[in-house]
């Protein structure tokens, strides 16, 4: 369990200029929090965002980064880029990526060693399929992610899992608190520096944040959806 907990917002593909507001509301509403917060918009916010927030205590991070600095990849954005926008950290492999942009775990382990290169900490996601859970593989799947998604020299400065399950993603259903408890506790003794945070993310709601927050080894949460709104991820902050 880590001293400090963390709060992360991850806008996805919304936000535009107008919806900075809410970001300026969360910096205004904890000065001086007792936790981490982090809010990862969409990489067209993420330099004004930051330049927005400087000062305060909320930090800017990307959703994803190549893994490669710089080269013919259209479309792409790289980990120095977003280090140069004003990004901390960058969301890795989130189940949203693997699916609709087929990312392996290889993969997402060479994209966390190029943040790392450019001195993001990378939050790398893992998390299993509904189909998967039903079938009693969870732990295998989430354990065989974490052992092919995070670099093997990857510390607790660098490094933070969001532990995800697919079908808790944007559902409204959560796994209950002690499936959330078996997952986080496996990671734990898996991870490899015991010091790494564990964030739970999928559905967490201003409602069920504290009785999360409370599981032994859930050191923060990912949010999606109640992210977008200050009153709610202040309320999820709230409850850290
Ligand atoms: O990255 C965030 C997660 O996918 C959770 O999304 O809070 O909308 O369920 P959600």
């Amino acid at each position: 369990l880590q001293a400090c907990k963390l709060a992360a917002g991850n806008w996805k593909m919304n936000g535009t200029r107008a919806d900075l507001e809410q970001a300026r509301a969360i910096a205004e509403a904890f000065p001086s929090p007792k936790c981490g917060i982090l809010l990862c918009p969409p990489a067209t916010l993420v330099r004004t965002m930051a330049d927005m927030l400087a000062g305060s205590a909320v930090m800017v991070g990307g959703q994803d980064c190549h893994a490669q600095d710089a080269g013919a990849h259209t479309g792409d954005i790289s980990a120095a880029m977003l280090a140069d926008a004003g990004a901390r950290q960058v969301i890795l492999g989130h189940s949203e990526r693997r699916a609709d942009h087929a990312e392996t775990s290889a993969l997402v382990a060479a994209k966390a060693s190029a943040a790392h290169a450019s001195g993001l900490v990378a939050i790398i996601c893992i998390g299993e399929t509904e189909a998967e859970r039903d079938s009693g593989q969870t732990l295998d799947v989430v354990l065989t992610q974490l052992k092919d998604s995070v670099p093997k020299r990857a510390t607790s400065a660098n490094t933070v899992i969001a532990y995800e399950p697919v079908w808790a993603i944007g559902t409204g259903r959560t796994p209950t608190l002690e499936q959330i408890a078996e997952v986080h506790d496996a990671l734990r003794a898996a991870l490899p520096d015991a010091g790494i945070s564990l964030l739970y993310g999928g559905s967490v709601k201003p409602g069920n944040a504290a009785e999360i927050f409370a599981i032994a080894n859930v050191d923060g949460a990912l949010v999606g959806g109640a992210s977008l709104k200050a009153a709610d991820f202040g309320a999820i902050i709230a409850a850290l």
